[in-house]
């Protein structure tokens, strides 16, 4: 076999034709929405009043392994598709370890980040419906970006709750939603009864993306011709975001190459559903046993600290209770500088999976997080989000562990996006001004009372 390049491309032709329903395969499938009212599992008409059709046939498809991807979709997602499985040669050498290092590069698009794949998909399905509008949230402003791109390719107006701190610290994310056509409105606003409600109980909020949600919910419930969309949590958005893993195990392969430990890092669980994917089939399987990790941020950790239970998705409480790892619904995480990992919970596949012991998770204060994006750039040259630079971190870690046991394992990890719109971020850990803020366990208790 020769010897693998650094960067694995697959050609256009070799995009999936389907995206990977894990659930499918699943052994035990994700608890169902309950409807808040009545505490029953959401029906498809209930759903569809806030989702189009077709995505809500997705949320409830607990049984087709495999989806079509609309050519209309295939053709759009050549423009920055297939994306790269890179092997780390450079961070190998710096870390002297015998272990294999690749990570699937999802950065390589104008909107910076992986959540492009969903955009592009939840839009054309709205598009199809004869919808005008969509509206959601958005945290580190990845996921408004990216709407914002598949708004102005399929002629959609877009309103997007941006979490507040976010807004503040990163102006620059919210003019380039603007420049692609979106309305941004930091959230809680004063625009929606959610949002005032929020602002009344805590005037000095700098938001969450709970908040974000419940305003974005607020104001499409309110217009037959809009529905709201979501970037994570969802088994749709875990659904469209299997591309990242089908594209990533058919790279790998060429090289006859499979991963031994595969890392993601974990906000609402959806890079790291979809990348996967492919391998947790194999492990249920039983053909394969790669040890899966998902990272998440010390100062919000569903998974490490969090409850499984039933829980709002939102803060304002309007939205369908999912049964997932959660901090409770009104747990504001500390000001954290991935804005895009800071949510109460985790996307009930994730959970679920976790739960029945498929994989692993560990959580990251942020300045070891941020060393590892550091050490990172200056090896593989690529500026990392603060998100996916926890998935560095537990890659760099795997990684020191193979060299004290001088096992030659093979790590995969997905590299979520760039973090050229982080340098705030990057200014307080060279300054030495970042804080790594950790919950303590009265915090999460008390957030926990009365909400579940
Ligand atoms: C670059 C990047 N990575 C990861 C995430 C986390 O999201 P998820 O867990 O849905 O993949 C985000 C969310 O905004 C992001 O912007």
């Amino acid at each position: 076999m020769s010897k693998v390049p650094y960067k694995i491309y697959l050609t256009e032709d070799e995009i999936p034709e389907n995206y990977y329903n894990i659930r499918a395969d699943m052994l035990n499938k994700p608890d169902p929405l309950l409807n808040p009212a009545t505490k029953q599992a959401i029906t498809k008409e209930e759903l569809e009043a806030v989702f189009c059709s077709e995505l809500v046939d997705q949320e409830l498809d607990n049984t087709n392994r495999y989806i079509p991807i609309p050519e209309e979709i295939r053709e759009i997602y050549k423009m920055y598709r297939p994306s790269p499985v890179v092997r780390a040669y450079n961070l190998e050498k710096k870390l002297n370890t015998p272990a294999k290092i690749y990570y699937k590069f999802e950065g390589n698009n104008t909107s910076g980040s992986h959540k492009l794949n969903s955009a592009i998909a939840q839009i054309y399905y709205a598009k199809k419906q004869g919808l005008k509008k969509v509206t959601t949230e958005t945290g580190a402003g990845q996921w408004g970006t990216a709407l914002a791109i598949a708004c102005s390719l399929f002629d959609m107006d877009l309103e997007v709750f941006m979490v507040k701190s976010s807004y503040e610290q990163k102006p620059f994310r919210k003019n380039i939603i603007k420049v692609f056509g979106g309305e941004v409105i930091p959230s809680p606003s004063d625009t929606t009864e959610v949002g005032r409600k929020i602002l009344a109980e805590n005037p000095n909020t700098s938001g969450s993306l709970g908040c974000a949600i419940s305003e974005a919910v607020e104001v499409a419930s309110m217009d037959p011709n809009s529905r709201y969309v979501l970037g994570s949590v969802l088994n749709q958005v875990v659904l469209h975001q299997s591309i990242i893993g089908l594209e990533s195990k058919i790279a790998l392969e060429k090289y006859g190459e499979y991963p031994d430990i595969v890392i993601g890092c974990a906000g609402g669980g959806s890079n790291l559903g979809g990348l996967i994917a492919p391998f947790i089939s194999d492990n249920i399987k039983g053909t394969r046993d790669s040890k899966i990790i998902a990272v998440e941020p010390a100062s919000c950790p569903s998974l490490t600290r969090g409850k499984f239970v039933y829980d709002y998705c939102d803060t304002g409480k309007i939205t369908p209770l999912a049964k997932m790892y959660t901090l409770g619904s009104g747990f504001i995480p500390a000001a954290n500088h991935s804005g895009g990992l800071r949510y109460h919970g985790m996307s009930p596949i994730i959970s679920k999976l976790y739960h029945d012991g498929y994989m692993d998770a560990v959580s990251y204060a942020q300045s070891k997080v941020f060393e590892a994006a550091i050490m990172f750039a200056k090896t593989e040259t690529i500026l990392p989000a603060p998100e996916s630079a926890h998935a560095i971190r537990a890659a760099i870690d795997e990684a020191l562990k193979c060299k004290e046991t001088g096992e030659e394992k093979t790590i995969l990890f997905g590299l979520t996006g760039t973090g050229y719109f982080d340098m705030l971020a990057y200014e307080s850990y060279l300054e030495g001004t970042m804080e790594d803020y950790i919950p303590s366990d009265e915090d999460l208790k008390l957030d926990l009372v009365g909400e579940l």
